[in-house]
């Protein structure tokens, strides 16, 4: 017999069906429970609430799981290339050597950005900061390739998704040159999609850049970390977006601005900044922690704590070792590492953070595998991005194939004034 809840309300009896997911997560479904009671449900920041079925990943946060497609992310980081990822999450399998060849041949053809884009970029201020030039540019896509769009799924889809993945890439690096006053560097077909990347960042017409394959490969694990996290601010928010019928790139646009919030992927950059602050003004963690736990301080420990995750974030494990891979690698030494490793084991310890399940997340050890690439802190979002579209794209093609799509549109408690009349000004006092 199918499992119901069954929900009372002033002693009228109501069973609701419950949905198993195939790890076995449960969810009572109340799509009907506005129309047969007259209620809805109240959650603030969606805690509770199951906006979608996906196939895509799989969290188990208690226990600290995560999974593209079934495949955890430990052997995907392990072993494979983000390219690859990119295709196993928009396309549900991992690519035959056919595909993938045929994946990479997609991602060079379409690896250039119009040449009139690059006025756009020389008339962001000064100082703008890279996030607000990317969401601003991946939107203008929408304008300047016209053909590759469609609202339903598109003719070619391969085509539009990879394009993205290749031209946000480009964005990125020219963003970054642009910003610096310095000359743009074209992508090229004889590099691989990371060192492809390093090399629109870092080389120049007056020092080439010496690609390093341990660089390369420590790219390549950051975006495979960063590809997808199921219902993340971001994701929803393309989803969201999305669900309004909007264009493929005005829904990841969408999904860009919302990374950049230091509570989301913001939160990389603010790590760095928080450690900086520690190492240059000699701040005792002992004061950073208290003020972290202190309830009339809005500071929270930048790095620490995840909505899902009550253990430890499994790619924030990779993400420490990478880092102190890469700084010796380099034999060098980097004090801000010393600094995040001396704050969690203090942190890790202490009684609120232990009660409060707050462990360190992505983002606490992500900036200092970046800094060691030589990516400037500015940047550090943008590189979250470029991690995150394929999971973006892959999320926005399931929710418009969906059969129970409908436009997200949530409910409310009004809490504001009763009825009353309009006062003439004259009368206002
Ligand atoms: N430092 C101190 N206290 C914290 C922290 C923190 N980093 N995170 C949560 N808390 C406390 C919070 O004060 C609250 O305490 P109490 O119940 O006593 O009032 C409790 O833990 C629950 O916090 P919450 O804000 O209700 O938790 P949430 O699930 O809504 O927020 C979070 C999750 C990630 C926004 C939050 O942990 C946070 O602000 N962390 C710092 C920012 C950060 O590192 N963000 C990156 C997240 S991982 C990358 C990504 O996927 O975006």
């Amino acid at each position: 017999m199918d499992e119901t809840a069954k929900l009372i309300i002033d002693g009228v009896s109501y069973d609701l069906p419950v949905l198993t997911g195939t790890e076995g997560d449960k969810a009572i479904d109340i799509r009907k429970l506005l129309s047969s009671t007259g209620y809805i449900t109240y959650d603030p920041g969606f805690g509770n609430t199951g906006s979608c079925a996906s196939s895509i990943t799989y969290m188990d946060g208690e226990r600290g799981i995560l999974r593209y497609r079934g495949i955890p992310v430990e052997q995907l980081a392990e072993y494979a290339t983000f390219v690859e990822i990119a295709y196993l999450l928009i396309n549900g399998h991992l690519p035959t050597q056919d595909e993938l060849n045929r994946t990479r041949m997609i991602l060079n053809d379409t690896s250039m950005i119009h040449e009139s884009m690059h006025v756009f970029f020389q008339a962001f201020p000064r100082g703008s900061h890279p996030m607000n030039i990317l969401s601003s540019m991946v939107n203008a896509l929408r304008g300047f390739y016209p053909e590759l769009y469609d609202h339903d799924d598109p003719a070619n889809p391969e085509y539009t998704y990879l394009s993205l993945v290749s031209k946000v890439r480009t964005l990125a690096a020219m963003s970054y040159k642009i910003s610096k006053g310095d000359k743009v560097i074209y992508p090229r077909h004889d590099l691989s999609y990371c060192a492809n990347f390093l090399n629109m960042m870092f080389d120049s017409p007056v020092k080439p850049y010496i690609i390093d394959e341990d660089i390369v490969k420590a790219l390549n694990v950051f975006w495979i970390l960063h590809a997808d996290h199921e219902q993340n601010c971001s994701t929803a928010a393309v989803r969201v977006v999305g669900s309004g019928k909007v264009n493929l790139y005005s829904a990841i646009s969408a999904g860009v601005s919302a990374l950049w919030g230091p509570l989301h992927g913001g939160a990389n950059q603010a790590v760095i900044e928080m450690l900086t602050d520690i190492h240059e003004n000699g701040i005792p963690l002992e004061t950073i922690i208290a003020k972290a736990k202190s309830k009339k301080d809005p500071f929270r420990l930048m790095g620490f704590g995840h909505r899902v995750y009550k253990t430890y974030d499994p790619r924030a494990k990779i993400m420490k070792r990478m880092a102190d891979k890469i700084l010796s690698k380099f034999r060098r030494e980097d004090p801000l590492l010393d600094i995040a490793k001396r704050l969690e084991e203090i942190a890790i310890t202490d009684p609120y953070f232990v009660d409060h399940n707050l462990y360190p997340n992505v983002d606490f050890y992500s900036g200092i595998v970046l800094r060691a690439m030589g990516i400037p802190t500015n940047m550090f979002t943008v590189m979250f991005a470029i991690g995150r579209l394929p999971g973006w794209i892959s999320q926005w093609r399931e929710s418009i194939n969906d059969p129970h799509w409908r436009i997200s549109r949530p409910r409310q408690i009004y809490t504001g004034e009763q009825q009353r009349n309009y006062v003439p000004t004259s009368q206002r006092i």
